[in-house]
């Protein structure tokens, strides 16, 4: 190789992705987290509305622009990519604006505030071909892995059934704005519900919804509580979410999916988890269990090694993915097509609830 050459080599740049961060509250310190340990990706920006959020995050991370306004931020150019961190009232607004200005895109769960959103998100990244990624971590965990492999392996056959649990007894967010349906979209089955709706819709292999069936119960976060719990003094007059979502929804393919997820309820709390059915085998994501038979007897598997599955690593799996389809356009777990389909039965299962009746999904 020539000096000439060779030197040329050496001062090409790598590839790094530039990304703005909107929404600097709780979650978004976890990405900016992660970012800043890449080799291959910088928090170059944020925006926030609340300044004290906004300044906490520039002198924890070292990012060398920060905004009030997103709009603006975006129009400041030099970002590749922006983490979509706000209130779900904000996702679709905030996802659509940095697509148009030709940026990749990770939002936050739940995609949406209803599947029309979601649909116009999913439209606008196709418009501007640029990537649009769900934060869907749970997914990635080491177990669900586990349960996908053998899944896609084929070795549950036909999946006919799938339980998703998000119960809490007493977890009413005290912080934020959890409770405010005109600003998420609903309570406990668009907040935690979701986490357990995509893991076992992932599993099932993101078969689309055609109906659902849902009812919604608000009987303790409206009012004031003096019961002991993890996280008491919640706003309960401005509190017009449900307490308790429990719904059915069935599939092309014939499979049905039942949700329980709350936010406070006289019942048990469980992990954000699913149970299923199929032909062949059945399981459970937590503890990760396989049921089946095996030369003429009913066996359970369970994994004799698991990577440390919990939060944090899936998470770190999570934005590693969103760098690698941003940045090396490889392919991704959590595309947007799965968190249309994943609001499509959130919002199948809210307007039941409201209707009283079986409402179709198209
Ligand atoms: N993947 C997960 O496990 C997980 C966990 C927690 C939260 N979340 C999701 O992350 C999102 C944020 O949740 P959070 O707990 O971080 O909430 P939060 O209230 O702590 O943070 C939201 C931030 O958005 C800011 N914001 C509000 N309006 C804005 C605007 N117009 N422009 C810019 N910023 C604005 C707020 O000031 C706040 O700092 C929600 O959609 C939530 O569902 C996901």
């Amino acid at each position: 190789m020539s000096a000439k050459r060779a030197s040329r080599k050496s001062v090409r740049k790598p590839k790094i992705l530039r990304v703005a961060v909107i929404g600097t509250g709780g979650i978004s310190s976890i990405h900016m987290e992660l970012l800043t340990k890449f080799d291959d990706a910088q928090v170059v920006a944020a925006a926030d509305i609340n300044q004290k959020a906004l300044t906490a995050a520039q002198q924890q991370f070292d990012i060398p622009h920060v905004y009030k306004d997103w709009k603006t931020m975006l129009k400041a150019g030099g970002i590749d990519a922006v983490s979509v961190c706000t209130p779900n009232g904000l996702h679709a607004p905030a996802t659509i604006d940095a697509l148009n200005a030709g940026c990749h895109v990770i939002v936050e769960k739940p995609m949406a505030m209803n599947a029309r959103e979601a649909q116009r998100m999913c439209d606008a990244a196709r418009k501007n071909r640029r990537h649009l990624i769900i934060g869907f971590q749970y997914r990635y965990g080491a177990g669900v892995q586990m349960l996908k492999r053998a899944a896609d392996a084929g070795q549950f056959g036909k999946i006919m059934f799938v339980k998703c649990l998000a119960i809490r007894r007493r977890g009413i967010p005290n912080w934020g704005v959890f409770g405010r349906k005109e600003l998420q979209g609903g309570g406990p089955l668009i907040d935690i519900g979701v986490h357990a709706i995509e893991q076992g819709h992932y599993l099932m292999g993101s078969p689309k919804p055609v109906a659902a069936v849902g009812s919604t119960w608000t009987y303790v976060g409206n009012k004031p509580s003096k019961v002991e719990c993890m996280w008491p003094g919640w706003d309960h007059k401005t509190y017009n979410v449900e307490d308790l979502a429990v719904g059915h929804i069935r599939f092309d393919n014939g499979a049905v999916m039942q949700v329980e997820s709350a936010f406070a309820c006289h019942g048990q709390d469980s992990d954000v988890m699913f149970t299923f059915l199929g032909e062949k085998g059945g399981g459970s994501s937590s503890p990760p269990t396989i049921h089946t038979d095996m030369n003429g007897t009913m066996v359970d598997i369970t994994p004799g090694y698991m990577p440390s599955d919990g939060f944090g690593d899936h998470f770190a799996i999570k934005m590693r993915a969103f760098v690698d389809t941003a940045l090396y356009n490889k392919p991704n777990e959590a595309p947007a097509e799965d968190g249309l389909r994943v609001q499509q039965i959130l919002d199948g299962l809210y307007r039941s609830a409201e209707a009283g009746r079986e409402v179709k999904i198209s």
